[in-house]
């Protein structure tokens, strides 16, 4: 698990910063949310490069509205696209199809940029890389400008932050005990774990009383746990885990739904598939609802992850979601630059 020991990396690593600062920046998001139009913008021309490994649309548009609202130019880099493709490996000859390494892109995007923003989801078929964040690491390394997770293999701290600050708002702060469960939903594709790891790590330290909902098989990683328990000692209630999926949603506040693979994707992906494949029933459906928000990072698949009648209700929250992640967007970058 990284730990976060430079500024770069706090940047990075937002669930493992100090609660001062997790405070301050979930305070800084919702007043932008409040006054969206009151901003302090920078004296000198700032610019910001998103390299963009996978796709994206809320993250890569609010990324350029928030630079936007901050006077900020924006180049949006997707690698392979017009842009040469990248190595990874290092000490290797290079005699292949890529044509530039990390390190020198890295290298000369810092020398152009006051931050850059990086997606860079798992590789799904290399757990060591993916849970030391190796690729993620290279990056920070070689970067000397901050360095802004946009999803990597492990985390979604921007989705977090946007999802801390549209729990508190939705729940006018009173947040503390109030039951929010993570539940696990089919999916036709086994995707990666860092919107549930952060969703978790989000809950636990807002003090909720928090539920995995999920079948046998799809754990999250130790190492995630052990944090979101560490959480839950530090700020109060709960977290316990299930496979049943009615009882853990009757009386919730947040039934926040997310898709993810086993971690048997790594070892054997046709097994993964065939474990997968014996839990669509797994949906967020009206009859869970009750009286819970509903919240999904989006994209979400409708009729699959979740039913349309829970996504066309009052209760589904996922739009202001994804309005907070501008919000949330806008205080990180605000941090990156130091203009607060
Ligand atoms: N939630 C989220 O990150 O959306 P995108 O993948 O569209 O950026």
């Amino acid at each position: 698990m990284l730990m976060p020991d430079s500024g770069l990396q706090h940047l990075f690593d937002w669930h493992l910063e100090d609660d001062l600062t997790w405070e301050e920046q979930l305070a800084r998001t919702r007043h932008h949310y409040h006054r969206p139009r009151s901003l302090r913008r920078p004296d000198t021309l700032r610019s910001l490069g998103l390299l963009f490994f996978n796709s994206s649309l809320r993250t890569r548009t609010s990324m350029e509205v928030a630079a936007a609202r901050l006077g900020a130019h924006t180049s949006v880099i997707i690698p392979g696209s017009g842009v040469w493709g990248m190595e990874w490996k290092d000490g290797i000859r290079m005699d292949g199809k890529s044509v530039e390494h990390i390190r020198e892109a890295i290298g000369v995007l810092s020398r152009y940029y006051d931050a850059l923003g990086v997606r860079l989801f798992a590789t799904g078929t290399d757990y060591a890389i993916d849970q030391s964040e190796a690729r993620f690491k290279k990056i920070l390394e070689t970067a000397t400008v901050p360095v802004i997770n946009l999803e990597s293999a492990l985390y979604h701290p921007c989705q977090a932050l946007a999802d801390a600050a549209t729990i508190r708002e939705q729940f006018n702060d009173e947040v503390k005990g109030r039951r929010f469960v993570l539940s696990w939903a089919w999916h036709p594709r086994a995707l990666a774990q860092a919107v549930p790891n952060s969703a978790l790590l989000m809950a636990t330290r807002l003090g909720m009383q928090v539920t995995i909902a999920r079948p046998k098989g799809f754990e999250l990683d130790p190492e995630i746990m052990r944090l979101a328990e560490s959480y839950t000692s530090k700020h109060g209630f709960s977290l316990t885990e299930t496979d049943d999926q009615d009882a853990a949603c009757e009386g919730a506040d947040v039934i926040y739904a997310k898709a993810w693979g086993s971690q048997l994707r790594y070892d054997d992906s046709d097994q993964e598939k065939a474990l997968r494949d014996q839990y669509q029933s797994w949906q967020v459906r009206e009859h869970h609802l009750g009286n819970a928000a509903f919240m999904h990072c989006l994209p979400v698949r409708r009729g699959v992850v979740v039913e349309d009648a829970v996504l066309n209700s009052s209760q589904a929250i996922h739009l202001l979601q994804a309005e907070f992640r501008l919000h949330a967007q806008i205080a990180i970058l605000e941090r990156a630059w130091n203009l607060i």
